[in-house]
């Protein structure tokens, strides 16, 4: 059970920007967590942040055959990247998207999600605990792709 968690612009930032918004937590806590509950469901994990579009896009590419979900905080891109909707497209893993802030309840422009349709589902608002539901979530995919 491999798990691909991918980080777009800004995250690098956490723990410092915009707190009120988006917590304390640095995206290395955030990496130990994740890494601390996939390790109790024995899912492997490889978790990786750019600023660069082209890069998410690249990742996303070279995840076919070697990872069972993507679960991706495409942060900005999210609201912007066509490019990154048809990756996920192009490569078939069962992608979800996250958002540590409640989307929905922000600015408009925040409100829509080019990649929503092309991923399995969507997790937004809770927070550094997005990531931990993020990973319950994937093992809960690959299990049902798997059983039916
Ligand atoms: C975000 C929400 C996005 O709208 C924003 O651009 C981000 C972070 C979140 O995790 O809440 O950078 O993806």
């Amino acid at each position: 059970m491999k798990i691909l968690f991918l980080n777009g612009p800004n995250l690098n930032l956490l723990g410092t920007r915009e707190t009120d918004v988006y917590g304390n937590a640095t995206l290395s806590d955030i990496e130990a967590k994740v890494r601390q509950r996939a390790k109790q469901l024995k899912a492997e994990i490889d978790f990786r942040q750019s600023n660069l579009e082209g890069q998410l896009v690249g990742w996303i590419q070279e995840a076919k055959g070697k990872f069972d979900v993507i679960v991706l905080n495409a942060a900005a891109y999210t609201h912007t990247s066509i490019a990154l909707r048809d990756a996920i497209a192009a490569v078939g893993i069962p992608t979800i998207e996250i958002h540590l802030s409640n989307v929905q309840a922000r600015e408009d422009f925040r409100q829509k999600s080019l990649i929503a349709p092309v991923c399995c589902g969507q997790i937004s608002g809770f927070g550094q605990f997005s990531y931990i539901l993020a990973v319950e979530a994937s093992v809960n995919v690959i299990e049902h792709k798997n059983n039916g």
